[in-house]
């Protein structure tokens, strides 16, 4: 019989190829080539019947699974509604963004509510850890600390002691003996993700991981460990802003896009119960180039305030510099306005910041991006008590977005009384908003700018 030869597979795209390169053909990446045992002939004989229940039988179905809060409304939210039983998180983040800190903060909460906790560190000595807890004031909270990176040795105690919540940080520190590669390299973080996951369904021990980021953004190494775990959460913030989300990008035990909004102080992460009256700055007064728009992050409205600067340009190709919006969102939303309304911005350079260190994703954000670039170009402020909310599409249309009722609700609490949002036709419970609604593009630069 001819020996099967082996085959290898990118961690990154699942393309096969026939020999190891460096650099995945398929997807462009580097170093994710990973040699797989040549697959044996299959099983002559068929196997056993599965078992097959009906769907609607609802008998089988189970109770839900049960929750531990942690006391911590912002960690509880994003989570879905509190730590699921077995279930396995990864936590994602840029070293230094605090994903340690969090965790031994909610470690400590789950283990003054009962739920036993172990925090085994591969990066720091436990002293390193114990003089963390004092800073934090958590040397009260009876979580159990280990210091460790054989993974073995790892399961063996969790085997032992059977905490109902253990946190890995970080996956990438771990190391696996029966894989051939250094710590931190795309076969030791899946081995050992697959090993603790693995774990965590079979002995009921919810499993944190902690993973660095790399600078494109991904979890270093594979992507492999975001389809292995139930949850994914990213701990992200602006370096030089003292504030954090964390957010949840998939999440099989609860809506994904929820965010919980953290204030990274002297003693530790602090709650934000309400993020609105933070990403809003100093509003006092009226200035040109600032736009407040009424967003939706997960479940909860959130107010972001949108800077914008438009300055004549010394260079060529004028410069468009974007922090916390996507940047291509921008030069959609200058091409409208420029084939749309007439309004060039050509020879002018752009900068567009939200304020806070606060990322918007939502498309809704368009017309509020408008507005502050309008208003730095033509100089001309937008009242200060105004929200806006709406998404541009090509034609200049304003298209109407989700919950309109929740973001006005959201802007009159917080003294906000003046609201532009895209035409619909049914809105109720709106009272004491004086809401304009607009078709398009032309009408909202007509209206505030008086030009069309
Ligand atoms: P850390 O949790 O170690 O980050 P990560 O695990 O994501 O790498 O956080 C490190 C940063 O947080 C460090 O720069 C100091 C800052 N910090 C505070 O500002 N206050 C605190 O109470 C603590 C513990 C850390
Ligand atoms: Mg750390």
């Amino acid at each position: 019989m001819a020996k099967a030869s082996p085959s290898f597979t990118c961690t990154a795209c699942g393309a096969a190829h026939k020999k190891w390169v460096g650099r995945c053909e398929a997807c462009g990446a580097w170093n994710t080539i990973i040699e797989e045992a040549p697959l044996s002939s299959g099983p002559k004989s068929l196997g056993a019947k599965g078992r097959v229940i009906p769907l609607t039988d609802l008998a089988t179905r189970g109770a839900p699974p049960p929750r531990a809060s942690s006391g911590m409304e912002e960690l509880d939210r994003v989570l879905g509604g509190g730590l699921v039983e077995a279930s396995a998180i990864l936590v994602g983040g840029d070293p230094g963004i605090g994903k340690s800190t969090l965790l031994l903060q909610a470690a400590a909460s789950f283990a003054r509510r009962g739920v036993k906790c172990l925090y085994i560190s591969g990066e720091e000595a436990a002293a390193q850890v114990q003089m963390r807890a004092e800073r934090l004031g958590l040397t009260d909270a009876p979580v159990g600390l280990g210091a460790e990176t054989a993974l073995r040795d790892i399961l063996t105690t969790l085997d032992a002691e059977r905490p109902g919540l253990a946190i890995i940080d970080s996956i990438q520190t771990m190391w696996l003996d029966t894989v051939d590669s250094a710590p931190g390299s795309v076969s030791q973080v899946r081995a050992a993700a697959h090993e603790l996951v693995t774990f965590a369904k079979k002995r009921g021990v919810a499993i944190v991981l902690v993973g660095h980021v790399t600078k494109e953004g991904q979890i270093a190494g594979p992507r492999v460990v975001e389809h292995m775990v139930d949850t994914v959460l990213y701990f992200e913030g602006e370096r030089g802003h003292q504030f954090r989300i964390l957010r949840a990008v998939k999440n099989r035990f609860g809506p994904a896009d929820e965010i919980g909004v953290f204030e990274m102080t002297g003693d530790g992460l602090v709650q934000v119960t309400n993020p609105s009256a933070l990403f809003l700055s100093d509003r006092d007064k009226p200035a040109p180039g600032s736009a407040v728009f009424a967003g939706i992050e997960g479940t909860r409205p959130v107010l972001t305030e949108i800077q914008a600067l438009v300055a004549p340009s010394p260079l060529g190709t004028p410069r468009r510099t974007v922090v916390g919006l996507d940047s291509g969102r921008l030069s959609t939303i200058l091409a409208v306005l420029e084939a749309r309304c007439a309004i060039p911005f050509a020879g002018l350079d752009v900068y567009l910041n939200v304020a806070g260190g606060m990322r918007v994703s939502e498309p809704a954000a368009d017309l509020a991006v408008a507005a502050a670039l309008l208003s730095a170009r033509e100089d001309v402020a937008i009242p200060p008590d105004m929200v806006l909310f709406g998404e541009i599409s090509l034609s200049g249309a304003l298209r109407p977005v989700t919950q309109t009722e929740n973001r006005l609700k959201e802007a009159m609490k917080l003294g906000f009384s003046q609201a532009i949002a895209p035409t619909r036709s049914k809105l109720a419970g709106v009272d004491g908003m004086n809401l304009r609604q607009m078709p398009d593009l032309t009408a909202f630069v007509g209206e505030m700018f008086g030009a069309g």
